[in-house]
């Protein structure tokens, strides 16, 4: 989390600067600042998002050709006006952006209070920042040497940026678990925490990797390791169009990436689902197919959303595959000293490719000699490149913070990788494979025909947007689309909803029951349609109120809920991707009802670099 940008060349900085935190704002929106130099160094910062900022330094002097800016997810102290990033160092010579925590900071702090160090926030930034200037003087030493013996002191993970007064030629950049991207244009670089602020200038980018520093200056990169040995810059090009990072007419891009499903379900789809020839192409998979269908357990490793996604993946390939699946949560499983066996075979899913609890988890798997299967949305992120092999999501960048098209997309995803596999593996019929491709094939226009008037959706949502709870429930497949309606509810609309399996209600939940509370079920036809259909009945009799998912046609659950969705039939192996649809239009509608900021809610941030 947290959003950085980095510019040098022979442009006004700011602009380029500010325009770049506001497309990285999903990361983190607490507060927002930049330092240029112009003939000094100039920092401004500001609590809020960087609309705010702006706002508040107008008139100011913001001309330089070489700044830095940051967009904050507050880890160490509140968010604030002296906690915002950029900090300055003691000198005031100095100043530095950081994305990450360091762990040992309080140690260092203790050391540089000895020597007499005030610090005027309570961030570990400030404290890496005073360290490095406190090098630098002892040492007598150069910035960039400094850093590199800070570096190899610090616990944690960060990308920094840092520039100095005394040299306005050059941004020192180091990573390590947190994203860097530099951009290569004509006498000029960009640096982002990822690619959306830079692709409108270049589609040259290189990855910094851990445990490198960028000495960048207009019209020269050096990348170096902490040994100091230059390590020749890997370029390569961005297959992005400016056109997806942008709202494109709709109000909000929530609402853009829910309705671009049925493209972006199609584009994963495209190339690699070919039901005609009964054939599904994997590259990933299918140099890979004898470690997967041999493995004798698959954990799937992941947070948030793509844990829910996990959850479906553990249904679809116990199920077609006959191989026993786990789902752990990524922060649960790393700290666990987990038992992985020879052959085992981990599945990761993150849409941002950067979340650090997965990353961590996969490090320390991989160590112990598990092969790596990536289901990542962010091409080049750090767990694509970490994996062994992997299948991208294709879904496009997702800027809203609640995740929906990249949800879609790890399910599409998922249901070929299980099928490829099952059939690869002999158990599953060639009649049911064949009839779940063309199942497949023929999600994206069930999607859009969702999508195609969600106005009902709306006036549910507008009817049940003072409820202070929720309860989703759903069984079999639906089950983790439950989980994932409650998760959407909340981080939207700040309303407390839980989900559950429909069936464990009655050992808890149902004391909850009562005439104000509203009931989502999952409830579209499948195999557990009758028993759903009895836990209706259940919520009902104790006068709660229902609110349903079923399937077009279905006479019964309209005469039952008090208000329903509907969604196309399908099979039900793939029916999450349509059943979580109105879900999605569901706390959509209800947070903007609400009046909350839907792309950016309170206290989340899209990419969680932090554990
Ligand atoms: C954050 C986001 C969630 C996301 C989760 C995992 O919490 O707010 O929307 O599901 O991280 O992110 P990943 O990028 O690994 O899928």
């Amino acid at each position: 989390m947290c959003g950085i940008v980095g510019y040098i060349g022979e442009r006004q900085a700011y602009p380029i600067v500010v325009k770049g935190l506001k497309r990285l704002e999903y990361r983190g929106y607490d507060s927002a600042g930049v330092a240029l130099i112009d003939e000094h160094l100039s920092v401004y910062k500001k609590k809020g998002k960087v609309a705010d900022m702006e706002e508040a330094i107008v008139g100011q002097h913001l001309g330089g050709h070489v700044g830095i800016g940051h967009t904050r997810w507050a880890t160490h102290g509140e968010p604030s006006d002296r906690n915002a990033h950029p900090h300055r160092s003691a000198s005031g010579k100095l100043a530095m952006i950081h994305n990450g925590i360091i762990e040992n900071y309080m140690a260092i702090k203790e050391e540089l209070t000895q020597k007499g160090y005030h610090f005027s926030s309570d961030t570990d930034t400030e404290v890496l920042l005073n360290f490095i200037e406190d090098i630098r003087v002892n040492n007598a030493c150069g910035l960039e040497e400094a850093l590199r013996i800070a570096l190899k002191r610090i616990v944690g993970a960060y990308c920094i940026l840092l520039i100095d007064e005394d040299d306005p030629d050059t941004i020192l950049a180091a990573r390590k678990g947190s994203p860097l991207v530099i951009g290569i244009g004509k006498n000029e670089h960009f640096l982002a925490s990822d690619a959306s602020p830079i692709i409108e200038y270049t589609k040259e980018v290189v990855y910094v990797n851990d445990y490198q520093v960028a000495i960048v200056k207009k019209d020269e990169l050096v990348l170096k390791n902490l040994g100091n040995e230059k390590v020749t810059p890997f370029i390569t090009k961005l297959d992005m169009e400016l056109a997806a990072i942008e709202k494109g007419g709709y109000d909000h891009f929530m609402l853009k990436e829910i309705h671009e499903q049925p493209a972006t379900i199609f584009d994963c789809l495209r190339g690699r689902l070919l039901p005609e020839a009964g054939l599904i192409k994997m590259g990933g998979v299918e140099a890979n197919i004898d470690a997967l269908i041999n493995a004798p357990r698959i954990i799937i490793v992941a947070c948030g959303t793509s844990w829910h996604a996990g959850l479906v993946a553990e249904y679809l390939i116990e199920e077609t595959c006959r191989i026993p699946v786990e789902v752990e949560y990524a922060s649960e499983f790393r700290y666990r000293n987990p038992i992985i066996h020879p052959g085992d075979v981990i599945i990761a899913i993150s849409q941002s490719g950067e979340t650090a609890d997965t990353l961590v988890a996969l490090e320390n798997a991989k160590e112990k000699g598990a092969f790596i299967f990536g289901i990542v949305n962010s091409v080049g992120s750090s767990i694509a490149r970490l994996s062994h092999a992997g299948a991208y999501t294709h879904s496009g960048p997702e800027i809203g913070v609640a995740s929906t098209k990249a949800f879609t997309g790890q399910l599409a995803v998922i249901s070929m990788m299980a099928l490829k596999m099952a059939a690869a593996k002999g158990t599953i019929t060639t009649e049911k494979y064949t009839e779940l491709l063309f199942e497949l094939q023929a999600i994206p226009e069930k999607v859009a025909t969702i999508l195609k008037d969600t106005s009902h959706i709306e006036a549910i949502a507008e009817k049940y947007k003072d409820a202070s709870d929720f309860l989703f429930l759903g069984r079999g497949y639906n089950f983790p689309v439950a989980l994932e309606g409650a998760l959407k509810l909340k981080e939207i609309s700040y309303i407390h909803a839980e989900g559950y399996p429909a069936a464990e209600m009655k050992h808890g939940p149902i004391a909850l029951v009562d005439e104000n509370l509203p009931v989502v079920f999952v409830a579209t036809r499948d195999r557990f349609y009758e028993k759903i259909v009895s836990n209706v009945q259940e919520i009902k009799a104790r006068k709660g109120k229902v609110i349903c998912v079923a399937s077009e046609g279905d006479k019964v659950i309209p005469t039952m809920a008090d208000d329903t969705m509907f969604v196309p039939d399908a099979d039900e192996l793939v029916g999450p991707l349509l059943s979580v649809i109105p879900l999605q239009l569901l706390s959509y509608y209800v947070g903007l009802k609400k009046g909350y900021d839907v792309d950016k809610p309170r206290n989340l941030a899209k990419s969680v670099t932090v554990e």
